[in-house]
């Protein structure tokens, strides 16, 4: 990495909770960083120093594989303690609040919140109340911006330049945090968005976040240069938006047929947890065109630029510390 000619500005946040806030540079600033991580996970001693000394604390809320371990992973590679609260045994099954939990844990001398809620705006909320950083990792149907930020990554890898690049967003975007996030990242890096799906879940009204909102899957597959597949959101929706998951699958399910309408090139995304079978073929999930794993890769070095620079790190001294191959930020 060029630290001189590429020196971004100091990052001046100190919670990492939505994509809708970021500017352009703060996203490139989180790419930069991610890119130097990213370089010094293929060495083998991977371990940095950056966070040592610190801990901290991951408040799941709701279940996740890719995100908790890649917040663990990431908060590990830089030195810091990580603990994750059980949640089933955790005191909020005695009734303490979440406003309460969170104070606690920050008199526990937690350096920093990773959080994964249910609702919507609450790591917002937390992020005004405490003095440590707080990190979204997903409330409700708002954002996953950490997500957005490793899949914007791995199209970067994949496509280069954002800028002009066409990109179909395929499935249940209504509920969907993940499509939230990205419809805000992809727009601001410059791409042209399609979201397609039943009506119901794809609304006309999503067309004012600047996208194209479709319901015709040959079209908006023909013409993409990347499809990201979205699982349908049991879990959030509060009624039947289509008749039966069968019904789903036949009408917007990803399978062989439906992949020979895209682009020879195109590749195919998702951000995990699939449900095979169901949105998408697992011939096509697990292809040469399938880019899903490389995705669940990228979020450890996207998690590592976020805890890192939520903490206080600077872009400036993990550039300059990955040009001497000896990564000694702060
Ligand atoms: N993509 C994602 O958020 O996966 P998990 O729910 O497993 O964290």
């Amino acid at each position: 990495m060029n630290a001189t000619a590429t020196r971004p500005s100091s990052w001046r946040r100190k919670d990492f909770i939505s994509i809708e806030e970021l500017t352009v540079g703060e996203i490139e600033q989180v790419f930069a960083v991610t890119a130097a991580f990213k370089r010094t996970l293929g060495r083998t001693h991977k371990k940095l120093p950056a966070l040592r000394g610190k801990t901290i604390v991951n408040l799941f809320f709701e279940p996740s594989t890719r995100t908790r371990v890649a917040f663990e992973m990431a908060s590990k590679l830089l030195s810091a303690d990580v603990i994750s609260l059980d949640m089933a045994s955790s005191s909020t099954t005695k009734g303490e609040t979440l406003r309460d939990t969170a104070q606690n844990i920050q008199a526990l001398n937690a350096d920093m919140i990773v959080i994964r809620h249910t609702a919507a705006g609450s790591p917002a909320y937390l992020s005004k109340l405490l003095r440590v950083p707080v990190i979204n990792a997903g409330d409700g149907a708002h954002e996953h911006p950490t997500q957005a930020m490793l899949d914007c990554f791995t199209l970067r890898e994949k496509l280069g330049s954002l800028k002009g690049r066409r990109i179909t967003i395929l499935g249940d975007i209504l509920f969907s945090r993940v499509a939230r996030s990205n419809i805000w990242a992809m727009t601001k890096l410059g791409a042209e968005v399609t979201l397609v799906g039943p009506s119901t879940l794809v609304p006309h009204w999503f067309t004012e976040f600047g996208v194209t909102v479709s319901h015709d899957l040959r079209s908006a597959l023909a013409d993409a240069e990347a499809i990201m597949l979205l699982r349908i959101q049991h879990e959030r929706q509060i009624s039947s938006h289509f008749p039966s998951l069968g019904e789903y699958t036949s009408m917007f399910g990803l399978n062989r047929t439906r992949a020979s309408w895209m682009h020879a090139d195109a590749i195919i995304m998702h951000p995990g947890p699939i449900n095979r079978g169901v949105e998408i073929d697992s011939d096509l999930a697990d292809s040469d065109r399938s880019v899903i794993l490389e995705q669940v890769t990228n979020g450890i070095a996207v998690r590592m630029a976020v805890l890192y620079l939520c903490a206080g790190g600077s872009p400036e001294n993990i550039a300059e510390s990955d040009e001497r191959g000896s990564p000694r930020p702060d």
